[in-house]
């Protein structure tokens, strides 16, 4: 009995982890273990040695288990010791210099040209990216057989099989948000409506998806000289340059009457662009007032009302202001080119006090 107790106490003392413990607890108390052995030997005693061999080996069966409890409980604590060790952490270490993220050019523009335009009473309409064939094309003069539906390049919408009404449309230009904003506001009317467009069409200068600005002003007695007056204060306060020279060159657009596409005078000298001198002309933008059918789209009384609209990419103007050459870098989520072309979280949109 003694030996036995003796070697399992050296085991138990020895085990260097639970799963040693664990075989020395199975060798000595287990059900098949050493201890359990002697017992079962107890009935082939006689009454007055069983009398002596039973309490000491229930004894020594206690006193390896509360050895067994003692080691595990000492090894617990030495594994979570030595995991706390491995793991220490100096919360006095200063934090890591990180990059902060940046502001994207298009994000950037579109605040710039809302705070212009609100500076002016502009407020923002907003309008959904797929678009009902009504109020991409119908809505703004542009019926089914119009040249102008195959020129926008058009993204349709799959149909449901025996569907047979036209197909939703990924919105060709922020148009239609023209005619939301009438039915929602009525007049008079000024408004914003800055936002994606996509067309099929891929090259330096073009991507399926890219951003337009429209805007509107109705009331009773707007004219092409408000629309003048706005966009040139607009172009003066977002290029940042005084002198700017504006060219109404007259155009075709379905849904105005007149129109005009906008250039602005710029010069090349040097091989960079700077706006407001020089004898070359940039295309800006296109306009009109609004066709009385469009007006009536909208649900506004063209006897009585009136108003301007004009649509301009924001890309396009953004390439312009801050010197980017190429539109598909836009829309490549380089790195590189943002941390280049981004802005600063922090930096306030540009608003020209001249
Ligand atoms: N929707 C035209 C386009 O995407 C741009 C445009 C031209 C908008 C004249 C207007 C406008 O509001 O009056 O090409």
């Amino acid at each position: 009995m003694d030996d036995l107790r003796d070697k399992y106490l050296r085991q138990i003392g020895d085990a260097a982890d639970e799963a040693a413990l664990e075989q020395v607890r199975l060798a000595a108390v287990g059900k098949k273990g050493e201890v359990a052995l002697k017992m079962r030997e107890l009935g082939k005693m006689t009454p007055e040695e069983r009398q002596v061999a039973g309490p000491a080996l229930n004894a020594l069966k206690t006193e390896i288990n509360s050895a067994l409890a003692a080691r595990k409980v000492a090894l617990e604590d030495a594994a979570l010791d030595a995991r706390l060790r491995e793991e220490w952490l100096d919360v006095t270490l200063p934090t890591r210099a990180r990059r902060p993220g940046s502001i994207h050019p298009i994000s950037q523009v579109t605040e710039e040209v809302t705070a212009i335009f609100a500076d002016m009473g502009f407020s923002v309409a907003e309008g959904p990216q797929i678009e009902t064939d009504w109020y991409n094309f119908d809505a703004l003069n542009i019926p089914g057989h119009h040249p102008a539906r195959a020129e926008m390049d058009t993204f349709y919408m799959a149909r449901a099989e025996g569907d047979n009404r036209p197909p939703h449309v990924l919105r060709t230009h922020t148009s239609p948000v023209q005619i939301k904003a009438m039915e929602a506001q009525g007049a008079p009317l000024r408004a914003i409506c800055p936002g994606r467009v996509y067309r099929a069409d891929y090259d330096q200068t073009h991507t399926p998806m890219f951003n337009q600005v429209e805007g509107i002003a109705i009331d009773r007695d707007i004219s092409m000289a408000n629309l003048k007056w706005c966009l040139e204060e607009f172009c003066r306060a977002f290029f940042e340059v005084d002198e700017i020279e504006l060219r109404f060159r007259a155009s075709h657009f379905p849904f105005t009457e007149p129109s005009a596409e906008v250039d602005i005078r710029c010069s090349w000298e040097g091989g960079t662009l700077k706006l407001g001198e020089g004898d070359d002309w940039l295309e800006i933008l296109g306009s009109g007032m609004i066709h009385p059918k469009v007006l009536a789209a909208g649900g506004i009384d063209a006897s009585e009302w009136q108003g301007f609209a004009f649509g301009m990419g924001i890309d396009r103007i953004a390439m312009l202001k801050y010197g980017i050459p190429d539109l598909r870098a836009f829309f490549d989520s380089d790195l590189r080119w943002l941390r280049h072309y981004g802005f600063s979280a922090l930096q306030a949109p540009t608003r020209h006090a001249g």
